[in-house]
């Protein structure tokens, strides 16, 4: 894709380093802390621009310095930012991440300015799905305004790429019928179709009935184990690169920017592989835009 828009959360990441994560109840000390720019719509955007696509974001922060860093950091890789917008009344939003030493991650959003994205604020900007070959929109601001989203870019004719996280089980069908491309983890399949994924066949079968609901592609990231793909006429799974991971965060944001970035319409394989490689360097580095690589490392990493 040429030409993207993003419209999603804008987060300052507070990510917390240690080697595992505490208990319910328990205290652990950690081994330090960064403030990283983040958001899962925001890493989407970041990833898109670094990666050579002609990018602009929908989204809103506050008037203080965490959005002023953010914009900063999207404009750093030539991303449209006049389509988010400096909210005086509300904070930008915050996610607290802890990280372990295995890279694996838990988060906790406030979402700020996010939860002010109303639909009203992704109309006025109607002009940039115009523009547009595709849209994508994650789940961190309000359901309402995705849909809206969706239903401009379908009224302008453009691929609408879904990712939907965080999941929740309350999503409108009509949304789904309004989706060309999915890609949900197997822990957020579970969640959105309310159906066992704890087996191969099983995921097949809740990636199936998203397609029911009217998604035409579904891609589920299964982690080290690779992107299963599902659609009406095929189901097929696609490696992953081995690595050792140091962190998480932002891998599947980096997955999914990087597929788009590939991806021209019918070359799937191609655009996997590629969305592959770049997430195997993601996770290597710590940080969410932070962890984000260039062109040139993707296509040099093997
Ligand atoms: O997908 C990773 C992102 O999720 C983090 O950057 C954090 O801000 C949360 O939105």
């Amino acid at each position: 894709m040429n030409k993207v828009l993003v419209v999603g959360s804008l987060n300052m990441d507070f990510a917390v380093y240690m080697d595992r994560r505490p208990l319910a109840g328990e205290t652990v000390m950690a081994r330090g802390m960064k403030l990283v720019p983040g958001g899962k719509g925001a890493n989407q955007a970041y990833a898109l621009g670094k990666l050579g696509v002609r990018t602009s974001m929908i989204g809103a922060v506050g008037t203080d310095s965490s959005g002023e860093q953010l914009l900063e950091s999207l404009e750093s890789v030539s991303v449209n930012t006049t389509g988010i917008q400096k909210m005086a009344e509300v904070e930008t939003g915050k996610a607290f991440i802890e990280i372990e030493s295995s890279g694996q991650n838990s988060i906790s959003v406030i979402a700020g300015a996010n939860a002010a994205v109303d639909e009203a604020v992704v109309q006025e900007q109607e002009n940039l799905f115009a523009k547009a070959d595709a849209v994508v929109m994650q789940l961190e601001i309000p359901v309402t305004s995705v849909v809206a989203a969706a239903k401009l870019a379908r009224k302008h004719g453009k691929i609408v790429v879904f990712d939907p996280a965080p999941a929740r089980s309350d999503l409108p069908d009509e949304l789904w019928s309004l989706v060309d491309i999915t890609k949900p983890n197997e822990t957020e399949l579970a969640l959105l179709t309310g159906l066992p994924t704890g087996t191969g066949d099983e995921i097949v079968t809740a990636a199936k009935s998203l397609l029911t609901k009217g998604a035409k592609t579904v891609l589920v990231t299964l982690g080290g184990d690779g992107t299963l793909l599902v659609t009406a006429d095929k189901v097929e799974k696609f490696p992953a690169y081995k690595v050792k991971a140091v962190d998480t965060t932002a891998a599947g944001d980096c997955f999914l920017a990087a597929f788009v970035s590939r991806f021209t319409g019918c070359n799937f394989a191609e655009a996997i592989d590629f969305g592959a490689r770049a997430a195997a360097i993601a996770v290597t580095r710590q940080g969410a835009q932070t962890s984000i690589p260039t062109m040139d490392e993707v296509e040099k990493f093997t």
